[in-house]
């Protein structure tokens, strides 16, 4: 079996929308931060005594299906048509649910490249993680990453890489998370398909991302992390308006998911740095500096229907 580790990360400019499905192709670019407190370990051994691809996920046996097409590429590539085993397991604080897909497919990639006898540099995995989800493409890389959408219609040029910038050291993403009784959510993957479908307001969002990640960069740049937050929690709304818009909607937020981002306004109101951000369900992540992160994951552990708090600093690349 070969391992690999690989930190979830979580995007400051989303990816919210497909130019190709079948080659898993973004829409537009996005921007990440890589989180070392959120990682994934993958163990991958190929067998030719099986009959087909075993998943073990956090300890317990799990259906293979969106493993195997994954493999599946793995194995073209390698000349193998041996199937095999996959362990993985989430070193995430427990019962967080927060989205696994980015770090485990990352890890998934070079764990299963490595045992198929593959030695992919860092672009070659970005494109293989990115074929089993959009975001593992960017998780390959530790701190601040950019992903290309490309133009190419092979996806020979939708790839993520790194950002050098003075804040990897000093930025913390605070995560609140919001429990509860809420509904299952719908995954990322169906609810983006249906935004791009039906919402009056996707082309718009789609519209606003180049100018969102030209100025994130800029900020990053600059070392300027209030107008990297600004933009972080504007893409982020702009993001869910255009889900919320899909007909029938797609709506994330809970109470909490509410009153978390109306903390995060009162923190800013007092003079801290604290910017939110959320994803595919309805915890808010809020982005702060070493220095006042306790002071943010406290006053948000106040909001009502806040379970948990977790701080985190910048994650290193894929191991
Ligand atoms: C809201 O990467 O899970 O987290 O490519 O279909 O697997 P697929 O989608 P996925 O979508 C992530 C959506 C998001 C925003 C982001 O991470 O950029």
């Amino acid at each position: 079996m070969i391992a690999a580790r690989a930190c979830a990360n979580i995007a400051l400019v989303k990816y919210w929308g497909k130019r190709d499905a079948a080659l898993n192709l973004p829409a537009a670019g996005s921007l990440s931060l890589t989180l070392a407190a959120l990682v994934t370990e993958t163990s991958v051994g190929f067998d030719p005594a099986l009959a087909h691809d075993v998943l073990v996920l956090d300890g317990a046996s799990a259906p293979a299906d969106r493993v195997t097409p994954f493999l599946d590429l793995v194995r073209a590539q390698a000349r193998v048509t041996t199937r095999a085993r996959v362990v993985s397991r989430n070193e995430f604080p427990t019962a967080s649910g927060l989205a696994s897909s980015a770090s485990g497919f990352a890890a998934l990639a070079l764990a299963a490249s490595r045992a198929a006898g593959l030695e992919l540099d860092a672009r070659e995995l970005s494109i293989l993680a990115r074929r089993g989800s959009g975001s593992a493409a960017r998780s390959i890389y530790g701190g601040f990453v950019r992903m290309h959408a490309g133009t190419r219609a092979d996806g020979s040029d939708a790839y993520a890489e790194p950002i050098e910038s003075a804040l990897a050291d000093t930025v913390r993403m605070v995560i609140a998370i919001v429990g509860g009784g809420a509904p299952k959510t719908h995954g990322s993957r169906d609810a983006m398909e249906h935004t791009a479908a039906t919402s009056p307001f996707y082309s718009s969002w789609i519209a606003q991302v180049p100018a969102d990640l030209a100025a994130a960069e800029a900020a990053l740049a600059r070392g300027d992390l209030k107008s990297l937050g600004e933009i972080t929690e504007a893409n982020a709304l702009a993001m869910h308006a255009s889900a919320i818009a899909a007909r029938p909607p797609v709506i994330y937020w809970q109470p909490a998911t509410l009153a978390a981002l109306a903390a995060v306004r009162e923190l800013r109101a007092r003079g801290r740095t604290a910017w939110a951000t959320m994803d595919a369900g309805p915890h808010v992540k809020v982005l702060t500096t070493a220095a006042e992160a306790n002071e943010v994951a406290h006053a948000l552990a106040a909001v009502h229907g806040v379970t948990d708090t977790i701080v985190s600093a910048a994650g290193g690349p894929v191991t």
